[in-house]
């Protein structure tokens, strides 16, 4: 099996869904953020603070690169993945990538009590989370081999969706 990398902006659903497809695929899940905090022995925040985004996405594209090796998996990919053009060729290349969307609003209703986020926490409104998703709207879609809408819908509802499109 190909692994099934799930993208999308920060709250889009990627690790609940990942997980509600791991039942009726009955596959690993590979989630990029932890393993990364796990190689690094830091939350990501820290690895922000301490190392730098640049150093985190570093440590996101050799992570991708190392996939190539493994078994097919579910893997939720961290939601800056698409953002590097050699971490969508590494997923091109062992993968299909689903990419899951949300509106602004559903995503700050998501994401507004968690604070692990780096990127979110000095502008936590539906406006900033706009402008982003605009600006990295057209890598998203660039990547995606399949596009999933997750407003409204639960996680078990959104995994048989994506098992029908594979
Ligand atoms: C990021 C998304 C986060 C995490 C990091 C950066 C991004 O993952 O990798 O905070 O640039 O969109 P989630 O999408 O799982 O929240």
């Amino acid at each position: 099996m190909k692994h099934i990398f799930l993208t999308g902006f920060m709250g889009t659903g990627k690790t609940t869904i990942s997980k509600a497809l791991r039942e009726i695929l009955s596959c690993d899940v590979i989630d990029m953020d932890r393993e990364i905090e796990r190689m690094e022995r830091m939350s990501i925040p820290e690895i922000f603070v301490q190392k730098g985004e640049t150093w985190f996405r570093q440590c996101e594209t050799s992570f991708l690169e190392g996939l190539k090796k493994r078994e097919g998996a579910i893997v939720s990919c961290g939601g800056g993945v698409p953002l590097r053009r050699e971490n969508v060729k590494t997923m091109r290349a062992c993968g299909i990538v689903v990419l899951l969307t949300a509106s602004p609003e559903t995503i700050y209703e998501r994401v507004k009590d968690n604070h692990d986020r780096p990127l979110l926490e000095q502008n936590k409104t539906p406006e900033h989370i706009g402008e982003l998703l605009k600006e990295r709207e057209p890598y998203y879609r660039e990547a995606a081999d399949l596009e999933v809408v997750t407003d409204q819908k639960s996680a078990d509802e959104i995994a048989i969706e994506i098992k029908k499109l594979l």
